[in-house]
């Protein structure tokens, strides 16, 4: 038996209800095209909320759902683990994520101060981004995996260590020149 071709997703170009749709037709093409790689369309759901945050910035509900109808699985799964992991972000946020390690070494290394010096030189709370939607206070995490250098945080994927009040004021600097 000849198995029925797989269905035509709608494109903008493709005419049908284009409004609904946050990713691009290129995006849209690579979420279905995960389906053959994995042999369950659910190990294809990380790849293709990858695939919506590269695009967009962040994953909105409007995305996951997208994602969900492309890969043909349950919205509130897909939702789920767009919410669960946190290398995806529901909100958007800005193009510098500053991440403050707060457990035990850096803490005793004085991690608060840190913390507490950042969130006056953005002028933000931790989980706030500044209002020109360059940097976010993102959170502070359980261990960066670089005790030795306590106090560390790290600015998206580029690590700070042994970090002292004026080594934050000088990273906001470099993260806004000409603003602070
Ligand atoms: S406790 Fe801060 S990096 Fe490990």
């Amino acid at each position: 038996m000849i198995p029925n071709p797989p269905t035509p997703f709608p494109t903008r170009e493709g005419g049908g209800n284009t409004e609904a749709y946050v990713l691009s037709d290129t995006t849209r093409a690579a979420i279905v095209a995960l389906k053959g790689k994995y042999p369950k369309v659910q190990s294809a759901i990380l790849d293709a909320l990858r695939l919506a945050q590269d695009e967009i910035g962040y994953v909105p509900a409007e995305a996951s759902a997208e994602v969900a109808a492309l890969l043909g699985v349950s919205p509130h799964h897909v939702h789920s683990l767009a919410t669960f992991y946190t290398m995806f972000f529901t909100q958007p946020v800005g193009t510098a994520i500053v991440e403050v390690c707060d457990n035990l070494s850096c803490a005793l290394w004085g991690s608060r101060r840190i913390i507490a010096r950042l969130e006056e030189a953005l002028g933000i709370a931790v989980g706030e981004t500044t209002p020109d939607g360059s940097i976010t206070l993102l959170r502070t995490i359980e261990c960066l995996a670089a005790c030795g250098g306590a106090p560390a945080l790290r600015v998206n994927t580029t690590y700070y260590e042994k970090m002292t009040e004026e080594k934050v004021v000088a990273l906001v600097k470099e993260l806004r020149p000409g603003k602070r």
